[in-house]
């Protein structure tokens, strides 16, 4: 469905590219709160867009998004020392501020050659448990978002993230594709309809039906679509049952289950990180038990990410998932009753996403009707980045993030879904459309 040229256009976040130029204007999560949890704690090395960045919080309590490498002579801050309100090289002993200030040149005589340069710093927010940079150009930082749960009370919310052998996309374009859940997942929905306090049971519901008709609009945001399912009894009269995800450019998705939002950062062209976030009002997600049950049905819980090399300490190990070993798939499990063979739903993802290789190949892909909503988010993406190559704004960076919602409802045959999210501002609708007919090809103007 995609050129050679467009699948490379939309895949490569490097610095200069057109697609990582355009994630660069918007901040992003890095990292949690949790990875530099105290003043002086350990710095927290990651790679965001193929960018090697270290994470630091001073004595004060701030965070520092600095280069991982020392201007002076290069070695990695990452084993530097964090003392007296910055981060302090090992090699030489240069000492940095949050900002990029030099504070210290201890090898350099002249009390006036370390105000001659900074070490290269970002922007950064801590917000929702996670910590967030700014990677763009100054002059065009936008306003620090807002997201819903940004006012959630800690113990009510959940966040917990898994590192993934794929390209960005490949792992975004799963978290747009309604019609695997109940194949893939079979196994995790079934149980998931027995769970108790966990919304769940919502998912669980649309196990009946595997073939959705999906309905796309663009956004001011980005993209909305619905699943929707039943509508369709003796009489055509049966509820509908509807299920709306929010994509917010470049990365951000306001799963259905309304109490779940993700993000997926790329940590270069062949890595992501998936950042989930749970929140309610009444449910304590950020605490035990609730916690722990919550993390182990999806396998998020710290033994199944490790068993999975989903952790940054077990990512890169030579025995993680690969096609050698099946992606860990175990084949017994499936001759004695299981579906996919596989831990759970974070498993189960995580092998098909990397299962075609770290950049799958778009042009021998058949989409089909029901991947309206995967096809809506290639045009997005490529959207966003050649929108800034002509020097414009992308889609969504000015969102007003308290306004995008994903939802889940059972509503009358003829009520219109877009009745549920009045906050969207729709700029085009998408008709579903035949198999064998470009979804783009009966698109009109809203
Ligand atoms: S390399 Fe960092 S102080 Fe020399
Ligand atoms: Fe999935």
């Amino acid at each position: 469905m995609l050129s050679q040229e467009q699948n490379e256009l939309m895949c490569r976040v490097g610095p200069g590219t057109p697609m990582g130029d355009a994630f660069r204007r918007f901040w992003i999560p890095i990292c949690q709160t949790s990875d530099v949890p105290t003043p002086d704690c350990n710095p927290f090395p990651i790679e965001i867009l193929g960018q090697k960045l270290v994470v630091f919080r001073n004595t004060d309590g701030d965070l520092g998004v600095l280069d991982q490498f020392c201007p002076h002579r290069r070695a990695s801050l990452a084993i530097g020392r964090c003392e007296g309100n910055g981060i302090r090289c090992l090699y030489h002993g240069w000492k940095f501020a949050v900002d990029g200030t030099v504070m210290e040149t201890p090898n350099v005589n002249d009390p006036d050659f370390k105000n001659r340069f900074k070490a290269e710093a970002y922007p950064v927010r801590e917000a929702g448990g996670l910590v967030w940079s700014y990677l763009g150009p100054r002059l065009l930082q936008p306003d620090f978002p807002h997201f819903p749960w940004f006012d959630a009370a800690d113990s009510n919310r959940l966040n917990v993230y898994a590192l993934n052998h794929c390209n960005y996309v490949q792992a975004l374009e799963a978290l747009v594709d309604s019609s695997h859940l109940n194949i893939l997942h079979a196994d995790g929905l079934v149980a998931s309809g027995q769970l108790q306090n966990l919304n769940f049971a919502a998912a669980a519901e649309m196990t009946f039906d595997a073939a959705p008709t999906i309905e796309v609009d663009d956004t001011d945001f980005g993209f909305h679509y619905a699943a929707i399912r039943g509508g369709n009894d003796q009489d055509g009269n049966g509820a509908q049952h509807v299920r709306i995800t929010a994509f917010s450019n470049p990365c951000f998705i306001a799963n259905p289950n309304e109490d779940l939002w993700m993000c997926i950062v790329p940590i270069n062209d062949e890595k992501c990180i998936h950042f989930h976030v749970w929140w309610h009002a009444e449910r304590p997600m950020g605490e035990e038990p609730l916690r722990s049950r919550m993390l182990t049905h999806v396998g998020l819980d710290d033994d199944a990410l490790r068993a999975y090399n989903m952790t940054y300490d077990t990512f890169d190990d030579p025995g993680r998932p690969s096609l050698r070993n099946r992606f860990k798939q175990d084949r017994d499990k499936i001759r004695n009753g299981s579906f996919s063979g596989f831990h759970s739903f974070t498993q189960e993802d995580s092998a098909v996403n990397i299962s075609p290789g770290p950049i799958k190949d778009r042009s021998k892909e058949i989409l089909a009707p029901v991947d309206m909503a995967v096809s809506r988010l290639y045009r997005s993406l490529i959207s966003a980045a050649n929108a800034v190559q002509q020097e414009q704004e992308p889609i969504g960076v000015h969102a007003d993030q308290m306004k995008i919602f994903g939802r889940n409802a059972t509503i009358p045959h003829d009520e219109d879904w877009r009745s549920l999210v009045p906050s969207h501002q729709i700029t085009r609708r998408y008709r579903p459309v035949r198999l064998g007919r470009g979804v783009e090809d009966h698109s009109h103007d809203h």
